[in-house]
């Protein structure tokens, strides 16, 4: 049997501070940061904000909200989809922020997990266009990518 080897390349940019983001995606960075606060997480101590803009520009936040039966909880960015698409379901997505908040309430990196990007991915072709994902780094930095199909190769589809 033949073995073909291929590679994935990612495609991202990376701005040094949030501060460094164009406009629209530093308020929308400051909206996740600003959702870290309504993070329900006595479990994790790990206080996940998301902002998402919809095409309409309005931005819906979420957080995690996690409870006793472990799995009964929801990330960040599911929230945030989930009220964006239940209270202006006419609209679409366009871009989403994540950020986090440790036990020590010092702003840490925060990459959506695999469930999360599986939902982006649904929501970036409910909206028929690329939907770009902020993600805030160690350090500060902003890593940005264009489109939610390079953080899921391979994702399930019917
Ligand atoms: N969490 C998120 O909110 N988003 C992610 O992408 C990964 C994890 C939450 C779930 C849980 O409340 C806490 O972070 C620790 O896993």
């Amino acid at each position: 049997m033949d073995t073909i080897a291929h590679t994935l390349q990612i495609a991202y940019k990376e701005y040094a501070t949030v501060d460094a983001l164009p406009a629209d995606d530093r308020v929308l960075m400051q909206a996740a940061i600003d959702a870290t606060a309504t993070a329900y997480a006595p479990y994790s101590n790990f206080h996940v904000g998301a902002a998402v803009r919809l095409s309409s520009d309005v931005i819906v936040k979420g957080s995690n909200q996690e409870n006793a039966a472990y799995p009964s909880g929801l990330c960040a960015e599911r929230t945030a989809l989930f009220a964006a698409g239940s209270q202006h379901s006419h609209d679409v997505v366009v871009a989403l922020a994540i950020v986090a908040r440790n036990e020590q309430g010092q702003l840490v990196e925060a990459s959506p997990c695999g469930a999360c990007r599986q939902v982006l991915l649904e929501s970036q072709q409910r909206a028929g266009a690329p939907v770009r994902v902020l993600m805030y780094r160690e350090g500060g930095s902003v890593r940005v990518v264009e489109d939610v199909a390079t953080l899921l190769p391979f994702s399930f589809s019917m």
